[in-house]
């Protein structure tokens, strides 16, 4: 019998035991990424998509201010790839900005051709707008403020032309199938048909960000950093996963969610001032509200503190009146079910976690450490985003890279030949500790959320984060080793792994660049360096 990694949480695990599904391309996530690499793995191969919720479910569904993409008549890919790695302090990696963002004008002619409409101006081309760190007006929307659900909806519509995907929602992927490095597919639960093995020749992760680690996140609740988990697990290289990106302006109504108020708002003139009506950010960037989000949202904390209020506020009272319907409806209505009117009222803003700009270490072709795995949007990191992420790059990597794991997967099935799908291996797992009522998962849930937000947030500092980790560790020994069979208690698992991987990583980088900010050490370190995560027996083979 094999001596397979994981399946991990599973009740004591004999594989004969199971369904097996067998396929050329596994894809898990359906968000930009998922399934742009989806339609593009189909031209080599027959694909299976699973994902956890309905098919759009995705933070891609969320994604507001849009996609950049050097379109402008003075703008250049040139241009974007300078911004881009100004904004990224020293670590991103200039062969894999530019091949993004000279993407950029392909992927968005081709979403336009499957039908997406974004939003135009005066003389019929697409309007853009500005945000942080850019240098020109060279981000697309659509519906205003709508642009994630856009471009979910024309890739969704597009693989019905794809006759070789084929779709498993509300199916949860519990943990990816490794043997000698190598990956083989992936475990998967779902209400119907319980636990079932899928094998397939490539597996591409695009299973987005982990925002929900955070007791104050921009993400939906499917952003439990499943994949970032799995792949720990299966023994991958992740790189700079201690910088996560903090949005400035979140919502900030006792009740609501804390929904984004797009940085667009920003760039189409909205300010920001304190509970006094002082406008603040000139105090901290010649840039104003358009510096860059970790600059901003540090002024905002700073704000806060200085005032003891709970929150600032973002002034869009002078923007038009038509220009608030056109160009932000959502957050519009949204404001308007708390009473607040955009027009007249100051809407009440506070920072929250919004992005990982680490994630599973990958080559250009969005390969993995681990043969056969690829990965691909917010769990991956490429080296475009360095130590920052400039607004609106990430729709436009999920699909730029999205596209590049399709087609090396798919070349990768097509590549295997004849004699595939054999009779899969045996495995077996050994039992481990049953699950008990006395583990109270929805209190684990918050407390870890908590102590990320208060101990591994915006400003760090060693103590509270040896603090966290301590917390996290101790939790562990009785969460960890449980079976749990169903994904309330997978998905706590898999956040208390990456929520104690994340502030280790924070606790080793002993110095302040772009998102990450150590209070005791403030200055950036002359040599920028990435950091590298892996588990300690993959590192050893
Ligand atoms: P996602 O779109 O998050 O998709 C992940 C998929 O994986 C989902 O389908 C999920 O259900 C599935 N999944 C996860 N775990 C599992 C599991 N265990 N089993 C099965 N399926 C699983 N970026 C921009 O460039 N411009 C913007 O304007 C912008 N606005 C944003 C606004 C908000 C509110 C948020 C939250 C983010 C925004 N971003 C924006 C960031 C951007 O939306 C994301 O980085 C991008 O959409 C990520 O795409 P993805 O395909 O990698 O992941
Ligand atoms: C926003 O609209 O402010 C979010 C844009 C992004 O995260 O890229």
């Amino acid at each position: 019998m094999n001596e397979f990694n994981p399946p991990r949480y599973l009740a004591p695990f004999e594989s004969r035991s199971f369904p097996h599904l067998f396929t050329d391309v596994l894809v898990i996530g359906s968000g930009a990424a998922g399934l742009r690499a989806a339609i593009e793995a189909s031209r080599h191969a027959d694909v299976a998509i699973v994902t956890k919720d309905e098919l759009k479910a995705s933070n891609t569904d969320w994604a507001q201010g849009g996609i950049a993409a050097a379109i402008g008549p003075d703008d250049s890919a040139d241009l974007h790839a300078e911004d881009t790695i100004e904004v990224a302090c020293g670590l991103s990696v200039a062969e894999a900005v530019r091949s993004i963002v000279g993407q950029a004008p392909e992927r968005i002619r081709e979403l336009i051709d499957w039908g997406a409409e974004f939003d135009l101006d005066e003389h019929g081309e697409p309007a853009l707008t500005r945000e942080g760190g850019h240098s020109r007006r060279r981000v697309l929307h659509a519906r205003g403020d709508a642009t994630g659900a856009e471009l979910e909806k024309t890739l969704i519509a597009r693989l019905a032309s794809c006759d070789r995907i084929r779709t498993l929602e509300h199916t949860y992927v519990v943990d990816l199938l490794t043997l000698d490095n190598t990956c083989l597919g992936a475990v998967i639960w779902s209400q119907t048909y319980g636990m079932t093995l899928v094998w397939a020749d490539a597996v591409i992760l695009a299973t987005g960000g982990a925002g929900q680690v955070f007791r104050e996140t921009t993400n939906p609740r499917i952003a439990t950093g499943d994949g970032l988990a799995m792949a720990y697990r299966a023994g991958c290289k992740l790189c700079d996963i201690e910088f996560v990106q903090f949005h400035p302006t979140t919502l900030y109504v006792a009740g609501a969610a804390r929904v984004l108020i797009s940085e667009a708002a920003r760039g189409e003139g909205g300010i920001l001032v304190n509970k006094y009506g002082e406008r603040f950010m000139e105090k901290y960037s010649p840039k104003k509200e358009l510096a860059p989000r970790d600059v901003v949202s540090r002024a905002v904390l700073s704000e806060m503190h200085q005032t003891g209020d709970t929150n600032v506020y973002l002034d869009l009272t002078h923007v038009s009146a038509a220009q608030l319907s056109s160009r932000f409806p959502r957050i519009k209505e949204l404001c308007s079910l708390f009473d607040i009117n955009v027009s007249e009222d100051w809407i009440p803003v506070c920072p929250s976690a919004h992005y990982m700009v680490g994630g599973v270490w990958t080559e250009p072709d969005a390969s993995t450490s681990v043969e056969h795995l690829f990965a691909c949007g917010e769990v991956a990191w490429t080296g475009l985003h360095g130590a920052n992420r400039m607004g609106s790059n990430s729709l436009l990597e999920a699909l730029a890279m999205g596209k590049m794991a399709g087609e090396a997967a798919g070349k990768m099935s097509a590549a295997t030949g004849e004699g595939k799908h054999q009779r899969p291996p045996e495995i077996k797992a050994e039992p481990r500790k049953p699950e008990i009522g006395a583990i109270d998962l929805g209190d684990v849930r918050s407390s870890v959320r908590s102590n990320m937000w208060r101990n591994v947030g915006i400003v760090r500092h060693r103590q509270d984060l040896q603090r966290a980790i301590e917390r996290f560790r101790f939790w562990s020994g009785y969460v960890l080793e449980r079976n749990f069979s169903d994904p309330r208690g997978w998905r706590i698992q898999n956040l208390l792994i990456i929520a104690e991987l994340i502030a280790k990583a924070a606790l080793d980088r002993e110095e302040s660049r772009g998102v990450h900010y150590r209070a005791d050490f403030p200055e950036s370190e002359a040599e920028p360096r990435h950091s590298f995560t892996q588990k300690p027996e993959a590192t050893a083979g």
